[in-house]
């Protein structure tokens, strides 16, 4: 009896101390947004490494379609360094701003009618640590690299499977945006790995979604120059010039001073510096004039709001975890050349082997890249995914919204894995914020176009 009672009460002891590592609850409400939530939203952390001194926050968003056999997809943000709820609130995800009529001080949320929470179930996590609401109990777990990153979000999809075990049999797609290009396809890599090392549970992985991803340090940031020349940012004899004057297609990381070519890229910095890089047709915004319908500062509507102690209560942050949400980790981002800080190492230069290899595990890729944007430009994947010399299995032609050119779209394919490159017509770097309805039908007609789907019950 008494070994009974023991049993017991170090089960009871058990949970409890699942429950503080690992916690999830269901949040019914927000504040700012009217009513109900009509969709399921689950937050909650997951404890990862020793003693789980990493506690991962994360948003999960249940497909209003079928959840049960909807893809999941687990969304990483930009930066890195980017918190999640970035597109959770105003691009992919379930709520958004109504940017015209929101004022500093009153913020308010409304229905997102493309969130990709319609066709799939949507996990937006804080990663690495030190974003968001996530934060680490150690020193040691505070520190993070692009490789360390990828061993991350492995971890943690593997972990939050374990406990929403529901979703175990759902196509698992790994995705993100912009610098995440350079840790999203080394998750999938991970996950493949682990399922073939024999890692239980087995997550049915199926492919990633990139949006305007970072996958070459050389190649994407060097693009910038021929992408201004192809949008008349430059004119023919700056581009010319300069192409002519900097050796092997680098306007930025061997450029000695004076040199000739240096000289050039200063025509070309007068030409763009005043452009957005983020949407090349848009104003560049004014700080200290801040009109809401400038979407830039939806980053500061974003912080007032989400630093108000009852949305934190509603969304079940941990009281005294963090100090005080920031958009972004400035010591985590990512600038062009920037060096490694004490948090964060950027050790990935490229995943183009990373590619070469999902192309032989049955992986299904999409990368949509918005043809406005000048961060990283479709130019620079158009060119990467080239050189890899695979057959077409469709080519180049437009794809349509509304019977209308919505974009440009191609499909190479080997031995059962495939890379289907996509832009998006008129779009910026957070692709879903400028055409929402174009990113969710670009998504969901990819997803319809994997044969898996016919065969699921
Ligand atoms: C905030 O905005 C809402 C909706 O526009 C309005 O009804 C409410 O009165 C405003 N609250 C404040 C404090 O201005
Ligand atoms: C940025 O991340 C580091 C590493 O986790 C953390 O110590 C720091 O508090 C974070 N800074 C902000 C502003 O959140
Ligand atoms: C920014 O806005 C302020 C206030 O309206 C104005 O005085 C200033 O000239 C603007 N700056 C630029 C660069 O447009
Ligand atoms: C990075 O470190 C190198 C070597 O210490 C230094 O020369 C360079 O200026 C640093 N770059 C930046 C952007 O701080």
């Amino acid at each position: 009896m008494k070994s009974k009672y023991m049993m017991i009460s170090l089960f009871i002891i058990f949970l409890q101390f699942i429950t503080l590592s690992h916690s999830k609850s269901i949040v019914k409400n927000l504040p700012r947004f009217d009513g109900d939530l009509p969709f399921t939203l689950e937050t909650g952390y997951i404890g990862m490494g020793e003693e789980d001194a990493m506690q991962v926050f994360y948003y999960f968003v249940e497909s209003e379609r079928n959840p049960s056999e909807d893809p999941l997809f687990l969304y990483f943000a930009g930066g890195p360094g980017a918190s999640g709820l970035y597109p959770f609130l105003y691009q992919n995800g379930p709520l958004s701003f109504n940017f015209e009529s929101s004022k500093r001080h009153n913020i308010t949320l409304e229905l997102n009618p493309y969130s990709w929470s319609k066709v799939a179930n949507v996990i937006f996590v804080d990663l690495p640590v030190g974003v968001g609401f996530s934060y680490a109990k150690t020193w040691e777990a505070s520190r993070s690299s692009d490789s360390i990153l990828a061993v991350q979000g492995y971890e943690f999809i593997r972990q939050w499977l374990v406990e929403n075990p529901k979703f175990i049999s759902n196509p698992l797609y790994i995705s993100g945006i912009s610098y995440m290009g350079i840790i999203v396809p080394n998750v999938a890599l991970e996950v493949y790995k682990g399922n073939e090392r024999g890692n239980q549970p087995q997550l049915n992985i199926k492919g990633c979604l990139l949006i305007n991803p970072l996958s070459d340090k050389f190649i994407d940031f060097n693009s910038r120059v021929e992408f201004a020349h192809r949008l008349a940012l430059i004119s023919d004899d700056i581009y010319e010039s300069t192409k002519a004057a900097c050796a092997d297609g680098d306007y930025v990381y061997n450029v000695p001073d004076n040199s000739l070519c240096a000289q050039n890229l200063k025509r070309v910095d007068e030409c763009t510096r005043r452009i957005k890089f983020g949407f090349i047709l848009e104003p560049m915004c004014n700080a200290t004039d801040m009109v809401p319908t400038c979407k830039d500062f939806t980053d500061t509507f974003i912080q007032t709001w989400v630093n108000y102690k009852d949305v934190q209560k509603a969304l079940n942050v941990r009281e005294g975890t963090i100090e005080k949400w920031e958009y972004a980790n400035t010591s985590i981002a990512y600038d062009l050349k920037k060096n490694d800080t004490i948090y964060y190492s950027y050790d990935v230069w490229s995943t183009i082997a990373s590619h070469k290899q999902l192309l032989t595990k049955n992986c299904q890729v999409l990368i949509m890249c918005a043809d406005h944007d000048m961060v990283f430009p479709y130019l620079g994947t158009e060119k990467w995914i080239k050189a890899l010399n695979l057959p077409i299995e469709s080519p180049w032609e437009p794809w349509f919204v509304r019977s209308q050119v919505a974009g440009y779209h191609m499909t190479y394919a080997r031995s059962g894995s495939s890379i289907k490159f996509a832009t998006v017509k008129g779009a910026g770097h957070a692709l879903a914020m400028y055409k929402p309805e174009e990113a969710l039908t670009l998504m969901d007609r990819w997803l319809a176009s994997h044969a898996y789907l016919s065969f699921s019950s």
